[in-house]
């Protein structure tokens, strides 16, 4: 897909990946809808970047239907729909079902959402792109929250399921399976800044993907070489991730941990 006067809507856009995905959209010369939860942030980036804003909290569907349903009234269709919010929360079984809640909502039914309301419109079109944010954790895990290894591999499932049932009727799908990357998400994420890369790597090659109407996009080589460690050994994969668990731990013992807050690392062998 050319990003040129294209119309492309993406959630998240107050911070981090939206923001630097939103930005890159308008100067490809796409209409950007810029959305996310916080109001006021979202509509002063918005402002910033020539994008016109409108509050959603995806982890409501009514809010995702009610974005939509803007979008299709003000510009007639939607072209790119990136479906990126995300939230790291929880850490093992005895993270609260509250918690489980909020991050499947946000993470998961997020994508399942945007897709029953926007797949009528571009079924009918017999075109449209989906380009859903998962995580290396989909591909590989978490090491600290369960919580977030198990609604983002859920995350890439549904993008599998999406590509697979409708990708011979005109429907891309994209999946975003980013390690770590530079932005407020990361900060009390000791281990991942070890590796982490600019939100500008991540643009070049999110756009790289899109233009070849691609579905995996990945940051780091890494990602699959993990992926093929498992593949190949579960067993050996299993004991290369309880040993970068230690090295995270560590990390953290010297950091953020002892601040008590939540500690958060994907992993990869
Ligand atoms: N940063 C990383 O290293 C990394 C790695 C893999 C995947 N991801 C994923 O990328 C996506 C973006 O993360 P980021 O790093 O830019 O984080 P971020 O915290 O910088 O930005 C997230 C944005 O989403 C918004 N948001 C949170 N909950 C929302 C909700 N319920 N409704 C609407 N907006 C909401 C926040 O207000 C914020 O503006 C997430 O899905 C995250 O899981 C990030």
């Amino acid at each position: 897909m050319d990003l040129k006067n294209k119309t492309t809507v993406v959630t998240g856009s107050a911070s981090g990946i939206g923001l630097a995905l939103a930005t890159r959209f308008v100067q490809e010369g796409a209409t950007v809808i810029a959305s996310d939860r916080n109001a006021e942030m979202g509509a002063q980036k918005a402002q910033e970047i020539g994008a016109r804003f409108v509050t959603a909290d995806v982890g409501q569907e009514k809010d995702i239907q009610a974005l939509i349903d803007n979008v299709l009234a003000q510009e007639g269709q939607i072209d790119l729909f990136c479906s990126n919010a995300g939230i790291a929360v929880g850490e093992g079984p005895e993270t609260p079902d509250k918690v489980w809640d909020l991050i499947h909502r946000v993470n998961v039914m997020s994508h399942v959402w945007a897709a029953r309301h926007l797949l009528p419109h571009m079924l009918e079109r017999g075109e449209g792109y989906l380009l859903n944010t998962a995580s290396a954790a989909g591909i590989l895990t978490e090491l600290h929250s369960a919580p977030y290894a198990v609604t983002k591999h859920a995350a890439l499932a549904f993008a599998e399921w999406l590509a697979i049932t409708y990708g011979d009727r005109g429907i891309k799908v994209a999946c975003l399976c980013p390690e770590g990357v530079w932005t407020p998400m990361i900060q009390n994420a000791p281990i991942l800044q070890q590796t982490a890369v600019t939100t500008d790597v991540l643009v070049e090659e999110t756009l790289k993907v899109l233009r070849a109407d691609g579905f995996l996009i990945t940051t780091h080589d890494t990602t699959l070489k993990g992926f093929q460690t498992k593949a190949r050994d579960y067993g050996e994969w299993l004991s290369k991730m309880r040993h970068l668990r230690k090295k995270a731990m560590a990390l953290l013992d010297g950091g953020a941990a002892r601040e008590g807050e939540a500690p958060r690392t994907e992993g990869h062998p």
